[in-house]
């Protein structure tokens, strides 16, 4: 048995005058006026726990979009209960019937809710509506429809030698003893979507702790999973402090999984907090991480001047720069950088920043008030450094909502503070090298930042796509040849880094799917 292989989801353009550009249009104006009242869920029943705190939105901070009842260590021992007696039956189901789920969840989000999982994405997370589209409506039905297509080939997979003489040998794919803790960051919904997914479509259940400023698209999520007829307890939507939450978590016994994307800070401390609880835990858990990045695009003089330059507008300051992915450091050879600059600084200056009901803005605000100081900060070092000049862009705005320019920073030193940390904004910084010195620059590049997320090289030369390709061979776990480090489709091109931007096990496939079982193997003897 095979589900016919998934396409993926065909994006909508809402271009002037379309259909669902009107319909998205009425979504959001309705959205915008009401106040969403969120609730801890636990076990399927809501719980207002009454420590309320508010959702504004990025764009227009004055604006309340929701309220949210905070979760807490009671919220979340109960929500361990609750997984933990749900799982009893959500593993028992045939794969099938879990998938069966994935999929009207799927269906449901290209059918029925997309423009209001898209508007949720837009007015809280400060997402453009082409970024919207990408994200919650696209990325999230395709990792459900693949991931559901992808389990079906883990079940069926029997590569043993089933008959040897005098027995019968099987594999069978169990789920994880125990219950998973999922952590999931602000900047994808289809990535709070999969952190759970992919856990559960394997038999396992989750308490998810959710972004605190993507708790409306977060909960809208948990509500389609609902209607679609994920038992009670199979997830827990916990928002909350993340560190209350993951402090009962990672002490309790059953803990046997984290599913996580966010900093990688975060991620190191929480990995410190597991290993101080080894002893206590009835399995050796599962960690699956997706932290920061630091990513490159990389031109060699061979390279389109109008390709590179679309690559890098693209990919440093769409959604603001807040990929993982993102382009925050390019390498450009000395003979094309007039040119270049001319171009980027121009086309840079034309971008327009603003509000995200304003479709013609590409640049919208940051996701909040430590973001935006952060990314300033940085901004500031540069204008005070004599290593690193601001050549456009260098403002920013918080009057009403988060707006940072669009920066460029030219700099002679590679290792520059902006060359080697994460900004998660949109600032891009740049170093010139003298053509002749691409193979040395290229080893520079690798060594530059810990991160190994994403990466491009332009080139028409092939024997420098292939030098490149070699010397950055770990320096990214995503490499594109011709085309902006973002954007990665699921399924196309699985995503995932090593080094310390995560344990790179490619989310949305069965590379990712296998870590949430844990194997039996059954001898019978004939
Ligand atoms: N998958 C996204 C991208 O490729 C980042 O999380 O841009």
């Amino acid at each position: 048995f095979c589900f016919p292989k998934p396409r993926n989801e065909p994006t909508k353009n809402y271009a002037p005058g379309s259909v669902e550009r009107k319909l998205m249009r009425k979504k959001l104006s309705r959205q915008e006026k009401i106040k969403v009242e969120i609730p801890v869920i636990i076990g399927g029943k809501e719980v207002r726990t009454g420590k309320i705190r508010e959702v504004t939105m990025p764009c227009d901070h004055g604006h309340v979009l929701a309220i949210y009842h905070e979760a807490g260590p009671k919220e979340t021992e109960l929500a361990i209960k609750e997984a933990l007696l749900a799982k009893k039956e959500w593993e028992s189901l045939h794969w099938t019937e879990r998938c069966a789920v994935m999929l009207k969840v799927a269906e449901l989000i290209s059918n029925k809710y997309r423009y209001l999982l898209n508007a949720a994405t837009m007015l809280g997370q400060a997402k453009n509506v082409h970024q919207a589209e990408i994200d919650a409506a696209c990325e999230s039905i395709d990792f459900l429809r693949f991931g559901a297509y992808q389990a079906s080939y883990i079940y069926q997979w029997q590569p043993l030698q089933p008959h040897e003489y005098d027995c019968v040998n099987k594999m069978e794919y169990r789920p994880l003893e125990g219950f998973v803790l999922t952590i999931s960051p602000f900047n994808f919904t289809a990535i709070a979507l999969s952190l759970n997914s992919s856990v559960i479509t394997m038999g396992n259940t989750t308490i998810w702790k959710p972004a605190r400023t993507s708790l409306l698209s977060s909960y809208y999520l948990m509500k389609i999973f609902e209607e679609a007829g994920l038992p009670p307890g199979v997830i827990n939507f916990l928002p909350g402090p993340g560190s209350e939450i993951s402090e009962v978590a990672l002490r309790n016994t059953n803990f046997a999984g984290l599913h996580f994307t966010g900093s990688t800070d975060t991620f190191n401390t929480l990995w410190k907090k597991l290993g101080e609880n080894i002893s206590k835990y009835k399995n050796y858990p599962r960690i699956v991480g997706e932290t920061g990045g630091k990513d490159f695009i990389f031109a060699h003089y061979s390279a389109d001047i109008h390709a590179l330059a679309t690559a890098l507008v693209r990919g440093a300051f769409e959604y603001q720069g807040q990929k993982c992915s993102a382009a925050s450091r390019a390498y450009i050879p000395k003979s094309i950088w007039k040119k270049l600059r001319e171009i980027l600084v121009d086309w840079t200056k034309n971008l327009s920043v603003g509000d995200v009901r304003d479709f013609k803005n590409f640049v919208n605000a940051v996701i909040d008030e430590a973001s935006y100081k952060k990314i300033m900060g940085y901004i500031e070092k540069a204008k005070t450094s004599p290593n690193a000049k601001i050549i456009v862009g260098g403002n920013g705005d918080k009057r009403t909502g988060y707006y940072v320019e669009p920066t460029i920073i030219e700099t002679n030193d590679p290792n520059f503070l902006t060359m080697n940390e994460e900004i998660f904004g949109p600032v891009l910084t740049i170093f010139v090298y003298e053509d002749e010195r691409f193979e040395e620059t290229l080893t520079l590049c690798d060594s530059t930042s810990s991160y190994g997320l994403t990466g491009s090289i332009f080139a028409k030369d092939r024997k420098a796509i292939e030098k490149a390709a070699k010397i950055l061979r770990y320096a990214a776990g995503n490499f594109y040849i011709n085309d902006k480090p973002t954007g990665a489709v699921v399924c196309q091109q699985p995503f995932g880094g090593a080094r310390a931007s995560g344990t790179n096990d490619k989310a949305g496939t069965y590379l990712n799917l296998i870590r949430w079982i844990s194997p039996r193997t059954i001898k019978e003897n004939l």
